[in-house]
């Protein structure tokens, strides 16, 4: 078995669905998901289901609920209370959908009984793999058409599991085309380990000189553009015995970097192949050689927390040396030497992502961190803490 827990994204698609897989090594996300879809397959009337703080459940689930077009409250903590769901509202409003948002953007969701048109067409404005998925979801539940048109790519784990089930699903060039009319055949899927967990593991790898083998992750094309730029930054990455179950590749992976780190810039296209691991990038990017860049990652700004802000606040904090500016869509990182040796207090904002990667850093810097939540490590990488401790301390 991996160390790292199953994919989060694959995961939470197949709780949805109603798919079997191994439950055996799950983080609160992914709980909370599979809750409320149990929840919501056994429909009673009036029905409240809580997301804790799973964006991807919230919003996947409305729209799968909302193709049945059955009445439901959607609620979560109060950080996925903060985030914006009017991405996914709108275009299910467009389509035929009754829904009303709190002030016409957050949750509580409450989905009111109605009619999917019978085809319906959209243009992904924000390149999101959730919007995608919340409106394929829609699509399967209500038995409609639905063509939509991805101009940038993002993470495609839901059309790889509607395929994998059978489902009347194809590409044609930016197009993503799913009849619902055919039913899905529910199968066991095979999870693979999440890329994003493997991804801390990469860097600490990286910043402590280890050659720790993570095994059995998901390497889907759409999800692995941070091993290019830890290629950019200097470090190397061998991708071992590739394999692939239940439509997604999985391999074992060994990062190590034997010379300096060099800073990088980012931006475009490949943004969204590489949002949950930005922070990461800005935390490799605090011992390299040179400037790092990030930009059109604006989409940061709506994750589990502000990752632009808490992000520079904490390195800030953490080496009050380091050069920062910030941008409405990104960051600049100038390294510098660290002589402060202080204990470090880092302000999570209760985001999983955040905690684990000052965590990281504090590998190579030797420094003490003190985290305000660890907690929130749990929705995604339970033990990552223990696991940290016993393969780098
Ligand atoms: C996810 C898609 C991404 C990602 C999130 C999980 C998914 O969000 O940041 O952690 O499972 O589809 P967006 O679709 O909002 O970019």
């Amino acid at each position: 078995m991996s160390v790292i827990p199953i994919d989060k994204s694959i995961a939470q698609r197949c709780a949805v669905l109603g798919l079997d897989f191994d439950k055996s090594n799950i983080g609160e996300d992914i709980k909370s998901t599979l809750n409320a879809a149990e929840e919501f397959a056994d429909y009673q009337k009036d029905l409240t289901l809580n997301l804790g703080n799973s964006g991807t459940g919230m919003r996947l689930l409305t729209g799968y609920i909302a193709g049945f077009g059955k009445e439901c409250t959607l609620i979560g903590d109060e950080s996925l209370s903060k985030r914006p769901m009017d991405r996914i509202a709108e275009p299910l409003k467009d389509w035929g959908a009754d829904i009303d948002l709190r002030d016409h953007k957050f949750s509580p969701i409450k989905i009111n009984p109605s009619n999917l048109q019978a085809e319906f067409t959209y243009d992904l404005k924000i390149p999101s793999a959730q919007i995608k998925s919340c409106l394929l979801l829609a699509a399967l539940s209500s038995k409609t058409k639905i063509e939509i048109i991805e101009n940038i790519p993002s993470r495609d784990h839901t059309e790889r599991i509607l395929e994998e089930c059978e489902a009347d699903i194809r590409r044609e060039g930016n197009r993503i085309i799913l009849d619902g009319k055919k039913d899905i055949i529910k199968k066991y899927i095979d999870i693979p380990g999440d890329f994003s967990s493997a991804a801390y593991l990469m860097a600490a790898n990286i910043l402590s000189k280890k050659t720790n083998q993570i095994e059995n992750v998901g390497v889907n094309k759409t999800r692995v553009a941070f091993l290019q730029v830890l290629g950019e930054m200097g470090a190397m990455v061998m991708i071992r015995h590739p394999s692939i179950e239940s439509n997604e590749t999985r391999a074992n992976l060994v990062a190590f970097c034997k010379d300096k780190l060099k800073g990088v810039t980012i931006d475009g296209d490949r943004i969204p192949n590489l949002i949950d691991e930005i922070p990461l990038i800005a935390i490799l990017a605090m011992f390299a050689e040179g400037k790092t860049i990030v930009r059109d990652a604006k989409e940061l700004r709506y994750k589990e927390s502000d990752r632009i802000s808490l992000l520079l606040s904490n390195i800030k904090s953490f080496n009050p040396d380091i050069g920062i500016k910030e941008f409405d869509d990104g960051f600049e990182i100038e390294p510098a030497e660290d002589k402060n040796m202080g204990i470090v207090k880092i302000k999570t904002g209760g985001d999983h992502r955040i905690a684990m990667s000052f965590m990281v850093a504090s590998l190579r810097s030797g420094k003490k961190v003190e985290f305000d939540d660890m907690e929130c490590v749990e929705t995604s990488f339970p033990g990552f803490f223990n696991l940290i401790e016993k393969w780098y301390q």
